[in-house]
């Protein structure tokens, strides 16, 4: 599915209403260049899964965790990863049998670590400066407004 969205609150409206209907274990794994809208998304998500906190980019942590909504929610930034194999370092199948969400940005960097069925979202600059393109793939079907 392809969404226009002509500000970041419509960014993250979307993936609030993905964060609604994801399931335990879901992966969502970004690609999308810096400032393309992936952390933006991300707190749609965690809105989705009624997490109260507010997300914040773990570019230095690689990995912030959301407790207390209605499923965990596992913040990843692959930005500074050079292969997966750092990725299996920090305990990517300890977090995938957790039963929470894990959205990936920057998955790119680690694309063979990811199964073929992770919820695929491609974020990419529209004509303008806040327009953006987000195409889904594997995603439930969303409500409509
Ligand atoms: N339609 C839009 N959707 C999302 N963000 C938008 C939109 N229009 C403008 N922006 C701006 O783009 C920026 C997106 O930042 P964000 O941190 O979400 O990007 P990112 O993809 O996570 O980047 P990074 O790779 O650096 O982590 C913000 O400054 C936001 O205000
Ligand atoms: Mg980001």
């Amino acid at each position: 599915m392809e969404y226009r969205t002509n500000s970041p609150e419509e960014t993250e409206e979307l993936g609030r209403k993905l964060g609604a209907c994801l399931a335990p274990g879901s992966v969502v794994a970004f690609t999308g260049d810096l400032g393309a809208g992936k952390t933006a998304f991300t707190r749609g998500l965690a809105r989705g899964l009624d997490i109260p906190d507010r997300v914040t980019s773990p570019t230095f942590t690689i990995v912030n965790e959301y407790e207390g909504g209605r499923l965990p929610l596992f913040h990843f930034d692959m930005y500074r990863l050079g292969s997966s194999e750092e990725l299996f370092d920090i305990g990517w199948e300890d977090y995938l049998a957790r039963g929470g969400v894990c959205a990936v940005e920057w998955s790119e960097n680690v694309a063979d670590a990811l199964e073929a069925d992770a919820i695929r979202v491609d974020i990419r600059r529209g004509e303008t400066e806040n327009q953006r393109l987000i195409t889904l793939e594997h995603a439930p079907a969303l409500p409509e407004d």
